[in-house]
């Protein structure tokens, strides 16, 4: 049986570091951190993970507005929106809630972020800092990954990773990420043949797909590390892209859905605004 490696646990020490610091910089400054969520329209899933931020912000001591706007906002309006937000000095982290309408070229509006405020890091400037291994503000659900293999000692050195999903905003980072630790990584996708050969070769198998229940024990070797990224919801109910009960089994670690990256994602984006106040406060 595999070792669950438990992000809830892990999200809730992380919290509790970044409660103490918070407030230990707003007596320092006198300066609250203040993340500001732009979502557009009315799409349930988005609501609930904004909410799901504004709760763990205000359980750390930061300020947290959300800034709501109609799913016919034009595209100039929502860039007017952020740079409103770029130019106050009272907000220290943006982040755009997406997806955002198809109307709208969304990475014209990321683009529009002011990369130091960007706390997703998908600005063009952190992208290409984190591919040259500088510091960068990084995406958080790979951010949050790392975390946990650093958590349970997970070795990353030598180690082949398959990650399974190429998006800008996890497969890629976490490519980048993987690489600074030294692994050897492949990545697949919706085009990849044979992909069972692929990922029956992985160490660390991260699944960042959005397919209920694809991996199941035939992507697996004995003794991997599997890392479930994906979320989907079919009739109402929520699945991973891991089958967990099949391949609890032949795993060495497994993250659980939910309560594996979901809950490192929002501690990531609350370091992620932390780092961006300390920034703009001039700390370092
Ligand atoms: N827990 C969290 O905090 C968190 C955070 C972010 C995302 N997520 C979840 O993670 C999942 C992935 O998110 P994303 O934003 O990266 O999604 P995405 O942009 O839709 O990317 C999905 C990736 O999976 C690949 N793919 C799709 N079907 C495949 C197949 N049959 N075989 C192999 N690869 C396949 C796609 O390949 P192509 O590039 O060829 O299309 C694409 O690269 C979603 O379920 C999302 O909800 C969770």
């Amino acid at each position: 049986m595999a070792i669950i490696l438990d992000g809830t646990t892990l999200a809730n020490k992380i919290k509790s570091r970044l409660k103490i610091e918070i407030e230990k910089y707003i007596n320092k400054y006198q300066i609250e951190p203040h993340l500001a969520v732009v979502l557009v329209g009315a799409d349930p899933a988005s609501e609930t993970y904004v909410r799901f931020k504004e709760k763990a912000s205000m359980q750390v001591g930061m300020k947290s507005t959300i800034i709501k706007k109609p799913a016919d906002i034009n595209e100039q309006e929502l860039i007017e929106v952020i740079e409103e937000l770029n130019n106050d000095p009272s907000v220290h982290g943006i982040l755009l809630q997406l997806p955002i309408p198809k109307h709208i070229n969304s990475e014209k509006v990321i683009n529009s972020i002011n990369y130091r405020k960007d706390v997703d890091g998908f600005a063009n400037e952190n992208v290409a800092k984190l591919s040259k291994n500088q510091d960068a503000l990084v995406p958080c659900t790979p951010l949050g990954i790392t975390r946990i293999l650093d958590e349970y000692n997970i070795k990353t050195e030598g180690e082949h990773c398959v990650i399974i999903g190429r998006s800008q905003i996890v497969g890629k980072p976490m490519a980048q990420l993987m690489l600074q630790r030294n692994s050897t990584v492949t990545i697949c996708h919706s085009r990849t043949m044979n992909i069972r050969e692929i990922t029956n070769q992985a160490d660390i198998l991260i699944a960042a797909i959005g397919k209920a229940h694809m991996v199941d024990e035939s992507f697996v070797k004995d003794g991997a590390v599997v890392i479930d990224v994906g979320v989907s919801r079919v009739d109402g109910k929520l699945y991973g892209d891991v089958n967990f009960e099949k391949v609890e089994t032949k795993a060495s670690y497994i993250t659980p859905m939910p309560g594996g990256v979901g809950p490192m994602t929002i501690a990531c984006l609350l370091e992620n605004t932390l780092k961006c106040y300390l920034d703009l406060v001039g700390e370092k």
